[in-house]
């Protein structure tokens, strides 16, 4: 992580020769780094005696990417629903926490929010719900008169979006479903980065994709990290091996492990 350098102003002695910083001195100071924490999270669905997650535990810093994969039916889907908020872990927490760069907490941690989360689910297409692309993408904005200012930033986050995942060509009145697998994923994943999310999470976002339109995710995801933390559950080892940072496999009963991709 980057080490903040800066010059600050001191007192020089008469003896020290006017130079360039003469009359200034080199501060280091430790910029630090945050990262999104799961600890010791379990899940049993209420009414149930099936515990889904085992006491998961990891992390993953700030715009970085990382890979969960496993077996079917291991639990991965559950994990992510939990990390969106979509269900409460039976125990466990899930946070963010601030470092200084030599890995102490700067501050407390802070819960993570279920609207800073960003979730595309696998094969997102089969919710689109409008008949255009502007409707698909406004779908749940606020309609009242009094929120105009509202409405106003949402178009210059879906604007900011729309050009991220490059479909600034893409005609507003184009109805969704007729798009090709790979423009329908994009635009899926344009609808999570209006408010731009502090985790960024996908659920197989290759499946059912060509070769090219499953290219052109894995590039977008590459890019998409540089500014944002990333999670993707996926079965595509080999695609996703140049832009992982941290990958964990998914036992069956929900028990997590880091472990290096074979590639
Ligand atoms: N509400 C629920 N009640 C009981 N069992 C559930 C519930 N939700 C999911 N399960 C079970 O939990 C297990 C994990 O499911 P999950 O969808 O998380 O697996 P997965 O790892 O995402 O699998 P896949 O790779 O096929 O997508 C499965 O056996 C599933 O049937
Ligand atoms: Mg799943």
């Amino acid at each position: 992580m980057a080490l903040c350098q800066i010059h600050v102003p001191f007192r020089s002695s008469s003896r020290q020769k006017i130079a360039r910083f003469s009359n200034t001195k080199l501060l280091r100071i430790n910029c630090g780094y945050s990262s999104f924490e799961v600890r010791d999270v379990s899940y049993q669905p209420p009414g149930t005696q099936l515990k889904l997650l085992n006491s998961v535990s990891f992390s993953l810093p700030d715009k970085s990417l990382g890979l969960i994969f496993g077996q079917s039916g291991s639990g991965k889907t559950t994990l992510l629903q939990l990390l969106a908020g979509i269900n409460k872990p039976t125990s466990g927490s899930i946070y963010t926490q601030k470092f200084w760069n030599d890995g102490n907490p700067s501050q407390p941690p802070e819960p993570l929010v279920p609207e800073r989360v960003g979730i595309v689910f696998q094969f997102p297409e089969r919710y689109f719900v409008a008949d255009s692309v502007l409707d698909e993408v406004t779908f749940g904005w606020p309609r009242q008169k009094d929120s105009y200012q509202l409405r106003e930033n949402l178009a210059l986050g879906l604007q900011r979006a729309i050009n991220w995942v490059g479909l600034s060509g893409l005609p507003l009145d184009k109805n969704p479903h007729s798009l090709s697998g790979g423009y329908k994923r994009r635009l899926a994943l344009a609808i999570q980065l209006v408010q731009i999310p502090d985790l960024l999470i996908l659920d197989e976002p290759l499946a059912g994709l060509d070769w090219k339109a499953r290219a052109d995710v894995v590039k977008l995801l590459m890019n998409l990290k540089k500014e944002l933390t990333v999670l993707v559950v996926s079965h595509d080892l080999r695609e996703f091996t140049s832009l992982v940072d941290r990958s964990w496999r998914m036992e069956m009963g929900g028990y997590l492990r880091e472990e290096l991709l074979p590639f």
